[in-house]
């Protein structure tokens, strides 16, 4: 059994070992390839619950575990969010439709480390409305990950998403943040999307956590279905989110979950 190493901060944040990166990296890697090859099957007409069952299938082919299956009673591989659903939407038996954006993400368990990651997917041709809202939630979690390195803080990173967001007339969610991970799922801190620059624990080297800004067109107010799970807008406008897991090093970031084919932002066919 495999333990963690390292120390905690005085916020409870672990600070890993220069050896815990090549864990992560292997980890980042099979979420972002299967991120990458569910991509072909993102058309009109293919169901949520079959983009599942596809990527149950690949995490199970790759020797590795899903984190989602059995968390907290959540029974599928991935959340797969489609248009006004913020995160945590349920796949089933919904066909796409021409235009429809949606969010997969998806969280794989390798040698006991997490990789969690998403993306946008467009089915067929998205409205020019949802186009700027995927760019822009795109280019939000950048900017976040370029506040990411040693000395700022986590107050850094919100602030550079929200005013990007922001000034775009888009709206950060509040109510779903990032968080550390690594031998765990869900760790300290709580990353949020939106802050005050200096605000919020200072970042150091070996910390390992998640960026996943969530991104509305109108209101930032969510609300969970009776399912227990799909968050969506309370005004129903659409929304977007890019996830990426990071590793904090001596002079920035490390992306564990870096597309291999270069395939993260999605392209708009026209
Ligand atoms: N992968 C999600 C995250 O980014 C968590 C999904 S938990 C689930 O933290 F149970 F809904 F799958
Ligand atoms: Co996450
Ligand atoms: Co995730």
């Amino acid at each position: 059994m495999q333990t963690n190493t390292g120390r905690l901060t005085k916020d409870g944040i672990r600070i890993h070992d220069p050896s815990d990166f090549a864990g992560m990296r292997v980890a980042g890697a099979l979420a972002a390839q299967i991120l990458d090859d569910i991509a072909a099957h993102v058309v009109p007409g293919q169901t949520t619950g079959e983009l599942d069952r596809l990527i149950t299938q690949w995490v199970a082919d790759a020797g590795a575990t899903s984190a989602t299956i059995g968390y907290k009673g959540y029974q599928h591989a991935s959340c797969i969010s489609v248009n006004h659903v913020v995160c945590h939407g349920i796949p089933g038996d919904k066909k796409l439709k021409d235009g429809d954006i949606l969010n997969i993400d998806v969280t794989v368990i390798v040698d006991g480390w997490f990789g969690d990651t998403s993306r946008m997917y467009v089915a067929g041709t998205p409205s020019r409305k949802a186009e700027r809202l995927i760019d822009v939630t795109h280019d939000a979690l950048m900017k976040g990950i370029e506040a990411a390195k040693p000395g700022n803080t986590f107050g850094d990173i919100g602030h550079a998403i929200q005013l990007f967001a922001e000034s775009n007339r888009m709206s950060v969610v509040r109510d779903f943040c990032g968080h550390g991970l690594g031998r765990v799922f869900h760790a300290p801190p709580n990353v949020l999307h939106y802050g005050r620059p200096g605000s919020g624990s200072v970042l150091e080297e070996g910390m390992f956590f998640t960026i996943e800004p969530m991104i509305n067109l109108g209101r930032p107010e969510t609300k969970v279905l009776a399912d227990d799970w799909t968050a969506v807008t309370r005004d129903k406008s659409l929304s977007a989110q890019f996830e990426h897991s990071i590793g904090i090093t001596s002079d920035g970031a490390e992306i564990f979950t870096l597309s291999p084919g270069n395939m993260f932002h999605p392209t708009y066919p026209r």
